[in-house]
């Protein structure tokens, strides 16, 4: 990373990546870099052969058994997209969970017109109310959204009660996993989760440009992309085959293959100590913010500290562009403003300037913390020499 860059928005994206998956892709694209499911040639056989391995690495990591119910995508909004467009029709009810990403409630407003929403009563936080949720879904509720862990305050929904109550109520539940997989474990069936959602680039450590949706088996999704497969070429109409009904086109496979390396790494490191670490940083970080008085402190502390290392603030007498700008200006990357998240500050009550957020990853140290504090502590001051 370039020298003194204090990189603190690995929500965004993770950056740096293990050296492993830097190797792996370039690898890959040297040796194996054609198209794959096109031709039929050993180059093609091989690179097939390793994006079959990685497909069933990633899906194994998510707890799938049928690797086949792992559909690439190119990430988790396009993931997403699939699930909603895909899998609702005219007339259906969404439960939408309080904590959403423009990812979910940009497609829920393009089906406005078939599909009706309601929201999931939730506390101040944006955790849910599971005793609501049970009594939300309705007979009509097809489906219930939610966002597993919130890219603006961190809050972690559990899984196992939300699938429990799902799965009585016969409803489908779509889990939007873009922030919390790669730092907390999850196991698609055994949560029972019926769409999971996931994006490559970030808790995972892949490269840019990959993503997934599983489709577990109570599922019948309509292809939303139409395109070449490599196979049933005469047909004119969109196969339904899972998963290459759903990935028309050429697939991303340096993508995929940096992927598995990713979550390689991640198994030999293990998810809870990258939690741990996380926890550690964002435990320091919201220490240093208590001091400073102006600030308001937006953060969710899980009760078994699982972490995926989000905490957003807003400092009273300032504008969050203006702190925003001043911490670039010192070469601090973090995320000023709504985060692609406007449904999710209207839960916390920060709409519609936003919060900075600060986001450490697993190469991050408590000095790029301390340094973040002092200078929080460093802009606060000056400007109350200012007035
Ligand atoms: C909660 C959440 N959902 C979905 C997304 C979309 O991910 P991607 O941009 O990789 O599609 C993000 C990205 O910030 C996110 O934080």
């Amino acid at each position: 990373m370039k020298d003194n860059i204090i990189y603190l928005d690995n929500a965004s994206t993770s950056f740096p990546k293990p050296e492993t998956v830097y190797r792996e892709t370039d690898i890959f694209l040297r040796k194996w870099g054609v198209n794959i499911g096109r031709g039929e040639n050993r180059l093609e056989y091989e690179a097939a052969a390793k994006v079959l391995e990685s497909r069933r690495k990633i899906a194994r990591f998510f707890g799938i058994k049928d690797y086949r119910r792992l559909v690439f995508t190119f990430n988790a909004t396009l993931a997403l997209n699939l699930a909603l467009k895909g899998g609702l029709k005219k007339s259906d009810h969404v439960l939408v969970g309080p904590m959403q990403h423009n990812s979910v409630m940009r497609p829920l407003h393009a089906l406005k017109k078939i599909v009706s929403t309601s929201e999931l009563r939730h506390d101040k936080d944006g955790l849910l109310d599971l005793n609501s949720l049970e009594e939300q879904i309705t007979p009509q509720t097809k489906m219930v959204v939610i966002n597993h862990a919130s890219n603006v305050n961190g809050v972690i929904q559990p899984l196992r009660e939300i699938g429990r109550i799902c799965r009585d109520k016969e409803s489908i539940l779509l889990i939007d996993a873009s922030q919390s997989a790669g730092n907390i474990p999850i196991d698609a069936e055994e949560c029972n989760i019926d769409l999971l959602a996931f994006t490559g680039h970030k808790g995972l450590m892949g490269p840019l440009g990959v993503g997934g949706l599983y489709v577990g088996e109570r599922i019948l999704l309509e292809p939303i992309i139409e395109g070449g497969t490599g196979f049933a070429s005469e047909l004119e109409r969109q196969p339904r085959n899972l998963p290459e009904g759903f990935e028309a086109g050429t697939k991303n496979t340096p993508a995929i293959i940096g992927l598995a390396a990713g979550i390689d790494f991640i198994e030999s490191i293990g998810v809870s100590a990258i939690s741990s670490h996380k926890s550690t940083l964002i435990d320091r970080l919201k220490v240093g913010m208590e001091d400073v008085e102006e600030a308001k402190i937006f953060h969710f502390d899980s009760e078994n500290s699982e972490s995926c290392g989000v905490l957003s603030f807003t400092i009273e007498g300032w504008n969050i562009d203006d702190i925003g700008k001043v911490l670039n200006s010192q070469d601090f990357v973090v995320r000023g403003g709504l985060q692609c998240a406007p449904h999710a500050h209207r839960t916390l009550d920060t709409f519609s300037e936003g919060t900075i957020r600060v986001s450490p990853g697993y190469f991050s140290s408590e000095h790029d913390i301390d340094s973040f504090l002092q200078s929080v502590k460093d802009i606060t001051v000056s400007k109350m020499y200012q007035t």
